[in-house]
């Protein structure tokens, strides 16, 4: 018989996957997350037990508008607020809305390697579009405009998947620009926006939406846990009558009613703030205790940028190496990681990597980049 899963990860005990981009079991908040279901279910009013209100509940939404404004530090309007089950599915019903089969998208190289197959689930074409140590270079975008019709840009501005580069300033304002000139639709991915270990980032591509048509998605998944699978998207008024127009919650109301209800308690009470301190504090001890190891031991030839958020770490190799094949290697050392060919829309970035310092601790991080260097000179030889 097959083996009986709960998680969709099944890491064996003996191996360091730095491909798992996801929270570890022991960071997500059990006993948080039961005090804050006992207090939405100790309401008298059953109101979460019934189809929710069709783009989120509203006592929810004004709750993460204000949890958003104190956060990104601009004003954030309740009925901006779209409840979704994830970025993952605020993402779908996107592409569901603003796309047809055939339709081209201009997409980030390197991009989240799942949106990719949300895309190809759309059947979208994929211009890819190069981005270096600022982000997107927007003058790509302006050169593609020239050439295509795009149905939506889809970009993560922020602490990006998986290059963890953040767009500049001057070039979100650009970015800005290009979007009302061409009409262009953005879809900011702004889920790592809240997830700063230095400086914070500039404003979200969020603080647009009520002049350009920008939809940001946000995400509990990095901030709480993936397994509530509670998101929201944001958008302006006309982008947000089509969202909440769609048939998919006319027949099935909020798309995490219940969810959204517990969440609402968790804000309330100050336990989401609780955890993102938290996981700000471990993260940030991990990606230092990753970029330290990897920088003593890699080779001179190996680059990399030390992140300031989010969950990763790319690495680039010399051309010659195919990570996919080193990937083979790592795996005889108990080593893994996600090779870059996953993260491109044109099947290149042969001699890339990512490695996530989300699932591991310290001691198993450095472990593991020790098991991986082992493997490159094996290689290598
Ligand atoms: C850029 C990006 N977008 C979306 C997701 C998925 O978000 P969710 O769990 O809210 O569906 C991830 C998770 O790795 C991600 O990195």
């Amino acid at each position: 018989m097959d083996k009986i899963l709960t998680a969709q990860l099944d890491i064996p005990p003996d191996v360091i996957d730095f491909g798992a981009g996801q929270p570890s079991l022991h960071l997500l908040p059990l006993a948080l997350l039961r005090e804050a279901a006992a207090s939405r279910l100790a309401d008298s009013n059953a109101a979460y037990l019934a189809y929710g209100a069709i783009q989120g509940d509203g006592y929810f939404r004004q709750v993460l508008a204000d949890y958003l404004a104190a956060h990104y530090q601009m004003q954030v309007d309740y009925d901006s607020l779209f409840v979704t089950g994830g970025a993952s599915q605020g993402l779908d019903l996107i592409c569901t809305l603003f796309s047809r089969p055939g339709d081209t998208i201009f997409v980030e190289e390197p991009s989240y390697f799942l949106a990719l197959r949300i895309f190809a689930d759309h059947r979208l074409n994929i211009v890819s579009l190069p981005m270096d140590d600022q982000g997107l270079i927007v003058e790509a975008v302006e050169h593609e405009l020239s050439q295509h019709t795009p149905a939506f840009l889809y970009t993560i501005p922020t602490f990006h998947n998986p290059t963890s580069v953040t767009l500049a300033a001057e070039r979100r304002n650009r970015l800005v620009q290009l979007s009302q000139q061409h009409d262009l639709v953005i879809v900011a991915d702004e889920v790592y926006h809240l997830l700063s270990y230095a400086a914070a980032p500039p404003p979200p591509l969020a603080s647009h939406i009520d002049l350009s048509p920008i939809i940001s998605l946000g995400s509990f998944s990095k901030i709480m846990a993936p397994g509530l699978r509670l998101g929201w998207i944001q958008a302006g008024t006309k982008l947000m009558d089509r969202i909440a127009g769609c048939g998919l919650v006319d027949s099935g109301g909020s798309l995490n009613h219940f969810t959204s209800g517990v969440m609402r308690s968790a804000i309330e009470l100050g336990l989401l703030d609780k955890q993102l301190a938290n996981l700000k504090s471990v993260y940030s001890r991990r990606k230092n205790a990753l970029s330290n190891a990897l920088r003593e031991l890699l080779p001179d030839s190996v680059r990399f940028v030390e992140p300031d958020g989010g969950f990763f770490i790319w690495l680039e190799f010399e051309d010659r190496i195919d990570t996919d094949k080193l990937l083979a290697a790592a795996r005889q050392h108990k080593v893994g990681f996600l090779p870059g060919i996953k993260f491109s829309g044109q099947n290149g970035l042969k001699s890339d990597a990512r490695l996530s310092f989300a699932y591991f601790d310290v001691p198993e991080l450095e472990e593991g980049a020790r098991r991986l260097v082992n493997a490159i000179r094996e290689y290598q030889k």
